[in-house]
């Protein structure tokens, strides 16, 4: 990034030469985030977040629906797809239908296939990998349903890329949302992928960049990081698919499985992104455990970050068929490329002094009844 925070600081749509070497690097970003899902580089469209590119999809998708549709998606997504379309149902007179997720967190296939078959569908967008639990979506199967119905299919890949393979050859979704802060890239930039050949209208328009499919000049350092996060993404996942992060991860959830009583891990452990764990204990307020293990330096969120000092049990959870006493007892455990054994080990010690702590005040096991989780 450094080069074009300093030196290189001219305008990539500037005529004279100096800008020739900014441009040359916007181009390179683009092959880079193109390998990394293999994808074509004029295939990818430089965005500001994640949020806009979910945004910048629907609304497109939304704009040229017929009245009396509907906008298909999870009962999962991120606030970026579901609060998105609940403004575009009221602006342009569509339906919302979120269909379930199976107790292990993934889509129930069923419902989306039946929801599909109204033949009412002016879009369906369904996540990848899910920000809370790390659930990797039925995505292969989602978007073929969708496209044997003629139905435009948009994923919220997120979570997924650079987390986890992502091949919009093998899966072919129509547009796919990506955010750079999800893997190693700074904050406040994003892409979307546009499968080629597709009718695309922008949400901005302006001096026509990106092919004219996003107007703006262009954050052209936080774009060079988003390219070279996805080149080293590229390498780790052909090299190892993050085996490292999961075997740490497990080794995580097999400490605190053996060595803490009443914890449960949610989510289908087989289909998980290596780097996150949803772990309910019992009779601990999440709330308590987020300001213990926050003294103990472990840093980690109930929910989403975006939920943080919500009340309510998220909307995940819910869906999941999770009691709400459970959600409100549950943390999300993020690792990441860099986290070390011993940091896993540290963060298992504090766990366990948290809960134990909360435990001894609440009633833990042992002081009286121990309730048992129930899905409701
Ligand atoms: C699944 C998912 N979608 C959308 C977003 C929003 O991305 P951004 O913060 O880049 O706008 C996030 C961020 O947490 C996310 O996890």
């Amino acid at each position: 990034m450094m080069p074009f925070l300093t030196d290189q600081w001219y305008n990539p749509s500037s005529g004279y030469r100096a800008a020739k070497g900014v441009r040359k690097a916007l181009e390179v970003a683009h092959e880079q985030v193109a390998e990394l899902i293999h994808a074509k580089p004029t295939e990818i469209v430089f965005t500001g977040c994640g949020t806009e590119s979910n945004n910048a999809v629907l609304s497109f998708l939304a704009s040229r629906s017929q009245g009396d549709q509907k906008i298909i998606t999870s009962a999962i997504e991120h606030s970026a797809i579901l609060r998105h379309a609940e403004y575009l149902s009221d602006r342009h007179h569509l339906r919302v239908e979120k269909v379930g997720v199976n107790s292990d967190g993934r889509l129930c296939l069923d419902g989306f296939t039946k929801a599909i078959a109204g033949g009412d569908a002016a879009m369906a967008s369904v996540m990848w990998a899910n920000n809370e639990t790390g659930v990797i979506q039925p995505i292969a199967e989602a978007c073929q349903i969708a496209r044997e119905a003629g139905v435009a299919f948009h994923t919220d890949a997120i979570q997924a890329v650079g987390k986890t393979v992502v091949n919009v050859r093998e899966v072919p979704v129509d547009y796919l949302s990506i955010s750079g802060h999800k893997f190693h890239a700074p904050k406040g930039v994003g892409a979307m992928y546009i499968r080629e050949g597709l009718k695309f209208e922008p949400m901005l328009y302006g001096g026509g960049q990106e092919g004219g499919r996003r107007s703006g000049t262009e954050n052209v350092a936080g774009i060079v990081a988003l390219g070279k996060a996805a080149e080293l993404m590229k390498q780790r996942l052909d090299d190892d698919g993050h085996a490292g992060v999961a075997a740490l991860r497990d080794h995580m959830e097999q400490r605190l499985l053996s060595e803490l009583e009443h914890i449960q891990i949610n989510g289908a452990h087989d289909h998980r992104t290596a780097n996150t764990s949803h772990i309910s204990f019992d009779r601990c307020e999440a709330a308590g455990l987020l300001i213990l293990l926050d003294e103990y330096g472990v840093q980690c969120s109930a929910g989403s970050a975006c939920m943080t000092g919500k009340q309510q049990p998220s909307h995940v959870q819910t869906a999941m068929g999770i009691s709400a006493s459970q959600a409100k007892s549950s943390l999300r455990i993020s690792l990441s490329i860099f986290t070390t054994q011993e940091d896993v080990d540290a963060a298992v010690e504090a766990l366990k002094k948290a809960a134990s702590k909360l435990r001894s005040v609440q009633g833990g096991p042992g002081v009286g009844p121990v309730q048992v989780f129930s899905r409701d």
